[in-house]
């Protein structure tokens, strides 16, 4: 090597020259200190779902982690104002989906729109002309009975649209105009009926209409700014676009404050529907940005955090439930 320091220079670079032709037989530590990467810290088991963020600031290690091969898969990004939690969370969900691990983003700010585009993703911007999410469309043939899970949703969904318990007459009518309203549309419990085009909120407003018990007819005029008034945007007609993609944003911002509730509401449903079952299993991420309890709903989760959650089925570390609490748990914010 003696007055060869330029050759030698010029053969460590990535240009694959080697103008020493030096050779030495290293013994596996001293091979295994030349790794670039390596370095003290601690490691953790990986999956094939890891995700690289970066590179350690402190040594010269890379950092990969792997949520779903932990036991709990949630996690929660806290900083200051402009350190980059929404930059991390946007490299994850991207990172992520290299991997195979289908993302929902619930974004009350309208910020994931042009990474939405980038990656040919579904944008649901709820609130925007002509967009519309029909709560009757019934999810992907799987297991189990679809039609009565919808029907207990759009109980629940009535009532927050009606902003009051629906009791005991309430829920009897509305059962029946449910079920009239999938029956006119042609959809029954078969399962060869499932592809057939819901019915809209119209229709089940109709079938309210038309029962004699005045129960039934007091739940369609509360109804009717949802189906003919001033609430109507969001219903009134088929989805206009599928959430059926491996990355879906729904963006909430532009949604009137009379309609949030309902469209989270709606919004939270349909990840629910779109998530893997134990029939589909898969790899699933959705992340619940900035903050929450701006929507309204009861009860939803106040957190200023990413709300992810692996929604296979497949292995033991699985464990989530539908209803599964917030995980960040910070007091709830004042409304805006
Ligand atoms: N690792 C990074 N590399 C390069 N740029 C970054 C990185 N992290 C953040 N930034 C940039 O810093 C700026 C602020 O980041 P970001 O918007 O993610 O912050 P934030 O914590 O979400 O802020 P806020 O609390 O206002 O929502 C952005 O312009 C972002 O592109
Ligand atoms: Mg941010």
């Amino acid at each position: 090597m003696t007055f060869r320091q330029l050759q030698g220079w010029v053969s460590s670079l990535p240009l694959a020259y080697d103008n020493l032709a030096i050779r030495r037989t290293f013994d596996t530590p001293a091979l295994a200190a030349a790794f670039p990467f390596t370095s003290p810290d601690l490691t953790a088991e990986l999956g094939a779902t890891a995700v690289l963020y970066g590179a350690n600031l402190s040594s010269a290690s890379i950092v990969a982690w792997d949520r779903f091969a932990q036991d709990n898969h949630n996690s929660v990004i806290l900083a200051r104002s402009g350190a980059g939690k929404s930059y991390l969370a946007k490299l994850e969900a991207l990172r992520s989906l290299y991997t195979g691990v289908e993302v929902a983003v619930v974004d009350p700010e309208d910020e994931y729109a042009r990474l939405c585009h980038a990656v040919g993703g579904a944008y649901l911007h709820l609130g925007a002309p002509g967009v519309r999410l029909n709560p009757f469309d019934l999810p992907p043939a799987g297991d189990g009975d679809p039609l009565t899970r919808r029907a207990l949703f759009l109980h629940t969904l009535v009532s927050v649209m009606l902003g009051e318990p629906l009791g005991h007459a309430g829920k009897a009518a509305l059962d029946r105009a449910i079920l009239a309203a999938y029956r006119q549309a042609g959809i029954s419990y078969e399962r060869r009926t499932w592809n057939r085009p819901p019915p809209l909120l119209r229709d089940l407003a109709e079938a309210l209409a038309e029962d004699p018990d005045p129960k039934a007819k007091e739940l369609a005029a509360g109804l009717a700014p949802y189906v003919t008034g001033t609430h109507r945007q969001l219903f009134d007609g088929p989805t206009t676009t599928r959430p059926d993609s491996h990355l879906v944003v729904f963006s909430l911002r532009d949604l009137p404050e009379e309609l949030k509730a309902v469209g989270t509401l709606l919004t939270l449903d349909t990840i629910w529907d779109a998530s893997p079952t134990p029939a589909t299993p898969g790899p699933a991420w959705s992340s619940w940005t900035k903050p929450g309890c701006s929507c309204g709903i009861p009860k939803a989760p106040a957190s200023c955090c990413a709300w992810p959650r692996r929604l296979a089925s497949t292995g033991p570390a699985c464990r989530w439930s539908r209803r599964m609490p917030p995980i960040c748990s910070l007091p709830t914010p004042a409304r805006r």
